[in-house]
């Protein structure tokens, strides 16, 4: 019967966890996956996420939990997640112009949207920042959506390259549909500017073009949450309707629950909202991403979404994410500075200001497959195959170890 079945292509993310949890060496390093580590390289349980956890603990949640999540409390935490991105006076939410649905984080938020796109307007392509997260690729195509990429990084600068990113969105098809990051670029940790954002937005009304965020670190491109939103603020603002996809995953830490195998799986957290004209319309719309949900996994989790709708709506709690935030940020930015300094005191005659002027969890070193592979052989550092290094991975204790290893592959 599965004769014909070959293995599938390893993926470029989670097969580097899987060589790094398989290396025995004391000294390896782990910059592959994009999931918040501390200054020892592990994985954190905010504050608020433990205080969380003791305020559901023993309630009688559990009655909930083995059926579906109560609409009241989805509605809550959809409510809440909404604020965080529109602003919490924006009328968007007065006037309930927005179909907000739980998902089942990053990849689920961005498959049912695919799946949403497909089914009402067939045909329809999108266009992705050339590069862009791995797994979007594949999320579109299994959902039948051909892709299309847009020009968005350079090579040379290791920054933005602004007028070719302009020139293709002008030269799409009016009406298109594009993939766009918020913030903190994945791959590349590199953002447009507040005024090019406005120029693009600008665009993107003139062109009349769907834009859809995939908001997968809010919070770690600035420190701020409501800075790091600025960019869909603008769209909004310009009266373009949006998709956007909103992870709790990585800036409140809930990505960490291994369900009994080496890979590390999300566990929810995802919001996926729709903006729309009317109340009407949302109501529709929502009633249909709900329908396509209900068909591929029926509910989401529901211990998760307790954890957030919990600190969200209780402003202390609030407050303490928020801080929370800010330290995983900085203690990122900091290491940053630090391994951009210690690559210069090494003489290294490359230039390493991307270090520092890329933001978010990714660096974007330049670093070709070659020298990525010498890192893994000769040093135990593991990145994928790109260069792109997970700066959450990067620790006062490692990081002159590193600086010397990159030292090491890249000078002549
Ligand atoms: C990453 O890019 O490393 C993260 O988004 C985690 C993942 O699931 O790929």
């Amino acid at each position: 019967w599965w004769d014909h079945v070959a293995p599938a292509p390893k993926d470029p993310i989670t097969s580097v966890t899987e060589a790094f949890l398989a290396d025995t060496s004391p000294t390896k390093i782990n910059l592959g996956v994009g999931a918040y580590r501390d200054d020892e390289g592990k994985p954190v349980v905010l504050q608020c996420v433990r205080e969380a956890e003791a305020r559901i603990a023993g309630c009688d949640f559990l009655g909930i939990g083995r059926e579906s999540v109560s609409s009241a409390v989805s509605s809550k935490l959809v409510e809440e997640s909404v604020k965080l991105v529109y602003g919490k006076n924006s009328d968007i939410i007065k006037e309930g112009r927005f179909a907000g649905v739980q998902a089942l984080s990053g990849t689920g938020a961005c498959r049912l949207f695919a799946e949403f796109q497909r089914r009402f307007y067939p045909g329809s392509q999108i266009f992705m920042t050339d590069p862009t997260w791995s797994n979007h690729h594949n999320i579109w195509r299994d959902a039948f959506v051909p892709e299309r990429t847009f020009q968005y990084y350079h090579p040379d600068s290791k920054g933005l390259n602004f007028p070719a990113l302009m020139d293709d969105v002008k030269n799409a098809p009016d009406g298109s549909f594009f993939l766009l990051h918020p913030c903190a670029h994945n791959p590349t940790g590199v953002d447009p500017t507040e005024e090019q954002w406005r120029e693009i937005s600008y665009l993107f009304k003139v062109k009349n073009h769907f834009p859809f965020f995939d908001m997968a670190y809010q919070g770690f491109a600035s420190g701020d949450l409501d800075r790091d939103a600025q960019s869909i603020r603008i769209f909004v603002e310009d009266g373009n309707l949006i998709g956007c996809a909103q992870s709790f995953a990585k800036n409140m830490g809930l990505y960490g629950h291994r369900v009994g195998c080496l890979k590390y799986v999300h566990i929810l957290d995802y919001i996926l909202s729709v903006l729309c004209n009317d109340a009407k319309q949302a109501a529709a719309i929502k009633s249909q991403l709900q329908q396509i949900a209900r068909a591929m996994y029926s509910s989401p989790p529901v211990h998760g979404i307790l954890l957030v709708s919990g600190i969200l709506s209780d402003p202390n709690m609030k407050a303490l994410w928020v801080e929370e935030v800010k330290v995983m940020a900085n203690r990122i930015q900091s290491l940053r500075t630090t391994l951009r300094k210690s690559l210069e005191q090494l003489s290294s005659s490359l230039n390493w200001e991307h270090i520092t002027n890329q933001v978010g969890m990714f660096c974007f070193s330049g670093l070709t497959p070659e020298q990525v592979d010498r890192l893994q052989r000769g040093f135990h550092i593991y990145m994928t195959l790109d260069g792109r290094m997970s700066m959450a991975g990067v620790t006062t204790g490692n990081v002159s170890y590193l600086a010397n290893a990159i030292h090491e592959v890249t000078k002549f």
